[in-house]
This record gives C-alpha cells, structure tokens and sequence, in this order.
C-alpha cells in the first residue's frame, strides 16, 4: 500500500498500556493539524506534574505552535540533518530545558538530566493519550535556541515535535521507507531479569 498511517505497535505479548504499546516515533505530520489551547495545557500539565529529585522539578518547557514566529525560527535554524526537512510539519515543538543551578549553585547535572528525562517521557505518555504523535529529536542546534528563546540559565536538552500522524501518501520514498522500518529492541532477557541477578 502507498498510502498508510503507519503503525508500530510494540513487538511484545505482554500486556502493555495503550500509551506505552502504541508511542513510536513517527516523522511524517499532518502539517494543518493545529493545537488548541487545553490540549497545550495538559501537555504543559503532564511535564509539569512529573517526579524529580527532592521535588526540585529543574525544569522548564517552551510549547511553540507552527506559525509562530518562534517555530519557524527553530524550525529552520535549531535543528539538524534530516530533522529539517520533516519536523517543520509538526503542529508544536516543544523545547526541553534544565536549570543549570539550584538556589546559587550549581546543580548535579547527572540528577538534573535524569529529572528532565522523567518529564519528558509523561509528557509524550500524556500526547499519545490524546491521541496524537510525538518524536523527540537531539539533533538540535542548542547554542541557536538558547539565543532565540534567550535562555543561558538553562541548557537546551532536546526539542519533542508534536503532532496529528499523517498518511505516507506522496511523501518521498527516504521518508517512508524510514517510517515502516520495523521498530527493534535489544531481548528481553539482554534487558531485565525477574527474581534473580543480572
Ligand atoms: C533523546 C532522544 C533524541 C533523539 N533524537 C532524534 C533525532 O534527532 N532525530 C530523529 O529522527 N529521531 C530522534 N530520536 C528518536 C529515536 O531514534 C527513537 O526513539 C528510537 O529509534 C526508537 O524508536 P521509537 O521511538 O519509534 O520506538 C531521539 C530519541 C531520543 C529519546
């Protein structure tokens, strides 16, 4: 089939909340989709109400709509490699920020990252609820967003585009072959033990 919303579901028999089975990483957005208010609000709501180390919550998040002056901005200069050709479609990027500092000094970054890693995570729990999309990208230009977003007390982890999933039809073939590659994972008994040590 040529035309397909592509679906990845995990290659598992355990039994697995819809959110967590049915979140892949999709690149190819609906690119008229758009975001509404309460929806942005229980994204921002999901990232807000994560766990974190001593409740620190050293955190921040900047939700950009397409159209927006600041979207294009990152859109066309923040990002890297192929992420600039199909991110531009997503309906929000979402800019994930840690706080460099706690109370005047400076924070454990190690703690800081794995905090911020928590909140994203629920946040794209919280976006496949609602039955939309998300893909988090590293490949970012960190020194261009924090220079637009004017955010030096920060550092730029990663920027999560976010979006209505839209049919393969008449999308180039590099971009659809990447999409129905088969999601893969390293075994189960590679990655965790039950009763008993590694
Ligand atoms: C921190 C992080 C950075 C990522 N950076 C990129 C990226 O720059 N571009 C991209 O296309 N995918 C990126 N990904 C997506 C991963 O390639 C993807 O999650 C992984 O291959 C597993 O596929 P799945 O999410 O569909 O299960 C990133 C994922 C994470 C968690």
């Amino acid at each position: 089939m040529n035309h397909e919303i592509v679906q990845k579901p995990a290659d598992t028999t355990a039994n697995l909340h819809p959110s967590v089975r049915d979140r892949w990483s999709p690149r190819i957005y609906d690119p008229e989709h758009n975001l509404g208010m309460a929806e942005l609000e229980s994204i921002g709501e999901a990232f807000r109400w994560a766990p974190s180390s001593s409740n620190q919550q050293p955190w921040k998040l900047v939700l950009l709509r397409r159209g927006s002056e600041l979207f294009e901005a990152i859109a066309s200069t923040g990002l890297t490699g192929f992420n600039q050709t199909w991110a531009p479609r997503a309906s929000v990027l979402a800019v994930v920020l840690a706080a460099k500092s706690f109370e005047g000094k400076d924070r454990d970054m190690a703690k800081t990252y794995f905090d911020v890693g928590l909140a994203s995570s629920q946040l794209v729990t919280q976006v496949e609820s609602m039955g939309l999309k998300a893909h988090f990208m590293g490949g970012i230009v960190p020194e261009k967003i924090t220079e637009l977003l004017n955010v030096s007390e920060h550092a730029v982890i990663c920027v999560i585009a976010i979006g209505k999933q839209s049919s393969t039809e008449g999308h180039e073939d590099a971009i659809v072959a990447r999409e129905r590659a088969p999601r893969t994972r390293n075994s189960s008994s590679d990655v965790y033990v039950i009763d008993s040590a590694l």
